[in-house]
C-alpha cells in the first residue's frame, strides 16, 4: 500500500502544519479548503516556518523552494481522484466531518486511506458514513505540527491492519513516532492531557492558588514546557471545553465534569489566544 499523493483538507493551523511535514518528507500535497485566502493563510504560514529554517542555517533557499513547489492548491474535494492518502484537518464537528468522508469515500480511489486529525471525535463514527470503513484511520498530529514528534494513531472499530501499517510507516517517514490507540473517547492524549488542565482550572476556580502560580508549579516542579493554563489558552478554550464534554458524555464519569469558570470563559468568548483573551491576555 504505497503512498504518494497526499490531500489534506483544511488549510488552519494544523492542516498547514500536517502540509508542511509532507511536503518536507519529499511528498505532493494537495492542500484544500473551501476558499483561496483560506489557502493563501496555510501557505503564509508555511513559508514564514521554512523561511525561518532557512535563516537559522537548517535548511537551504533552494530546499524551502522545493518544499514550497511540493504543495499545490486545491479547491474542491474533487482533486482527491488521485490521492492515495487523504488528511482530513477540518473543523471538529462531526456532521461536517462525516459530509466530508461521505464525499470523499464518493472521490477518492478503492485503494485511498482516509485519515482524520480529529482531537476527540470517534472515527468509527466518522467511518461509518463510508463505503470503505476499513480504509478511515485516526491520525492525531500535535500543535504545532512542525515541532511536536508525536502521532497518535487511533484505529477504528474496522480499521484494517494493513492501513494500520500504512499509516504508522507514512507516520515514520515524516520524522514523528507513531503511537497506536484504539477508539475510545479522547483517546490517549487528551483523555489524559484535558483533565490535567481542566484540575488546574479547577485549583483557580476553589482559590488554591493563582494562575501564574498553578502554571508555575507544573513548569518549574515538573518541567512541562508551558503551564495547563498557558496550554489551555494555547489549544483554545472552546476546544478544551468541547473534549471535556466528549469525555465527560462518553464515559459517564464524573470525574470529567467540565469546571464551571472554564464553561464561563467560553461563554464569555475568552477563547484563549486565538480570540486576544482567555486565562492571559494577548496584545497581537
Ligand atoms: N510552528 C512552527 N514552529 C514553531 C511554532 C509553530 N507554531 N511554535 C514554536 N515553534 C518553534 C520555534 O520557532 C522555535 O524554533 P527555533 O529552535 O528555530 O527557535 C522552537 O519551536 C521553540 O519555540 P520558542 O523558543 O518560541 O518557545 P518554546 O521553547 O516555549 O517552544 C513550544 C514552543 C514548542 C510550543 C513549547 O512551548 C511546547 O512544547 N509547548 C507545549 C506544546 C503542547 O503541549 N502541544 C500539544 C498541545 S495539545 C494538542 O495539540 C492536542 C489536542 O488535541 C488538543
Amino acid at each position: 500500500m504505497a503512498i504518494q499523493k497526499v490531500m489534506v483538507v483544511g488549510a488552519g493551523q494544523m492542516g498547514s502544519g500536517i502540509a508542511q511535514v509532507c511536503a518536507q518528507a519529499g511528498f505532493d500535497v494537495k492542500l484544500n479548503d473551501m476558499k483561496q485566502e483560506f489557502f493563501d493563510r496555510g501557505l503564509g504560514v508555511i513559508t514564514k516556518n521554512l523561511a525561518r529554517d532557512v535563516e537559522k542555517g537548517r535548511k537551504t533557499e533552494e530546499e524551502k523552494e522545493a518544499i514550497l513547489g511540493r504543495i499545490t492548491m486545491s479547491l474542491s474535494l474533487e482533486d482527491a481522484q488521485d490521492a492515495d492518502l487523504v488528511i482530513e484537518a477540518a473543523t471538529e464537528n462531526m456532521e461536517i466531518k462525516q459530509s466530508i468522508f461521505r464525499d470523499l469515500d464518493g472521490i477518492a480511489p478503492k485503494h485511498a486511506i482516509l485519515a482524520t486529525n480529529t482531537s476527540s471525535l470517534p472515527i468509527t463514527e466518522i467511518a461509518a458514513v463510508t463505503k470503505r470503513p476499513e480504509h478511515v484511520i485516526g491520525m492525531h498530529f500535535m500543535n504545532p505540527v512542525p515541532v511536536m514528534k508525536l502521532v497518535e494513531i487511533i484505529r477504528g472499530l474496522a480499521t484494517a491492519d494493513e492501513v494500520y501499517h500504512a499509516v504508522e510507516e507514512m507516520t515514520r517517514k515524516l520524522s514523528k513516532t507513531p503511537v497506536e490507540v484504539n477508539d475510545f473517547p479522547g483517546f490517549i492524549s487528551n483523555r489524559i492531557l484535558l483533565p490535567m488542565i481542566n484540575e488546574a482550572i479547577y485549583a483557580l476556580y476553589e482559590g488554591v492558588a493563582s494562575k501564574d502560580a498553578i502554571d508555575d508549579v507544573m513548569k518549574l516542579g515538573m518541567n512541562h514546557p508551558m503551564g495547563p493554563l498557558t496550554l489551555a489558552d494555547f489549544i483554545g478554550l472552546d476546544t478544551c471545553l468541547s473534549i471535556m464534554e466528549i469525555l465527560h458524555e462518553g464515559l459517564g464519569d464524573s470525574k470529567y465534569r467540565p469546571c464551571p469558570l472554564l464553561r464561563k470563559y467560553v461563554a464569555a468568548g475568552w477563547l484563549g489566544k486565538k480570540s486576544g483573551r482567555g486565562f492571559y491576555v494577548y496584545e497581537d
